[in-house]
């Protein structure tokens, strides 16, 4: 046993002062650690050991899915796979879907995905992690508003929501339904109100916003406040003129309010916008300039009213 020991002993000592490693092993200079020969094959693809001294294979012949003098480097993902990766570790063919590079050894960015990384995420549910860097499927589902396998496809008029199963209300035109949200943004066909169109109009009122009241109930009413006493047939002709006179007062009130709501929001909007595209030219300039570069432009309809 004693004997076996100082044998083995012997045997690692002169080893390591012909400072040679072991077959299969190889190091870069004298001092440094021998370490394990890339994978090197003969004519047959079987390993063979390479040069103990500077690790290259001889001859130079890497095992499939490897390249390089001393066939360490791996190859990347080749399109059609490992057996297109050439001596240089290129391929041959280009990459794999969802890798780019010259040697396809990179994934695709997030919200990127496809040959050499060209095509652009969907509207994954969960955002571009859950899309499939190969082919832009969407894991998780959609967004709503969104459809299709690689939620690229915007709901069809009329569809809103999760997978656009829901139908839109009754908007005053189908395009005008969001497609997120199912809110109608042009208003309401004649008889529904909400913000989706969905309801119909309270009992006795009708029209677009279920603005318009019952012509009867409403014209009588009025026919009776006005003519305090009298007959059915006065009754009736009173209502005959005070309803539509009503009617056309209300409406001019309507209008003219909503006129001077519109010239209010214009005159803000543009008032913004020209503040905005001074801030870009004078930045250097006082918030207050723009107040009163705008102001007069502003003011003017409300002194009017
Ligand atoms: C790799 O080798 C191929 C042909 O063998 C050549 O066309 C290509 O330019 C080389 N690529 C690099 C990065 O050396």
């Amino acid at each position: 046993m004693g004997l076996s020991y100082v044998i083995l002993a012997a045997a690692v000592f002169d080893y390591v002062a012909a400072q040679t490693c072991t077959t299969g092993k190889w190091k870069l200079s004298e001092n440094a650690e021998c370490q394990q020969c890339g994978r090197c094959v003969d004519s047959k693809g079987q390993q063979v050991a390479c040069d103990p001294n500077g690790g290259t294979c001889n001859p130079q012949k890497c095992a499939t899915g490897y390249y390089g003098d001393k066939c360490l480097d791996e190859c990347g993902e080749c399109l059609g796979g490992d057996r297109f990766c050439m001596s240089n570790g290129t391929c041959r063919l280009g990459c794999k879907q969802g890798y780019k590079g010259a040697y396809c050894n990179q994934q695709c960015l997030a919200g990127k995905f496809g040959e050499n990384c060209a095509e652009k995420c969907g509207e994954c549910q969960g955002g571009d992690s859950k899309c499939d860097k190969a082919v832009g499927a969407c894991s998780d589902g959609c967004v709503p508003g969104w459809s299709g396998l690689l939620c690229r496809l915007r709901c069809p008029d009329g569809r809103y929501g999760l997978n656009c199963n829901e139908k839109c209300g009754h908007c005053l035109f189908s395009h005008q339904c969001n497609k997120d949200t199912g809110t109608c943004t042009g208003g309401c066909k004649a008889g529904y109100q909400g913000p989706s169109c969905t309801m119909s109009c309270p009992r006795g009122m009708y029209g677009a916003n279920c603005a318009k009241s019952d012509k009867e109930a409403y014209g009588f009413g009025i026919g009776r406040l006005a003519m305090g006493s009298g007959s059915e047939e006065e009754h009736h002709g009173s209502m005959r003129i005070a309803t539509p006179a009503l009617i056309v007062a209300v409406a001019a009130l309507l209008v003219g309010l909503a006129a001077l709501g519109a010239v209010t929001y214009y005159r803000r909007h543009k008032k913004s916008a020209t503040s905005d595209t001074a801030k870009e030219k004078e930045e250097a300039d006082d918030v207050e300039t723009y107040e009163n570069v705008g102001s007069p432009v502003y003011k003017k309809p409300v002194r009017r009213h």
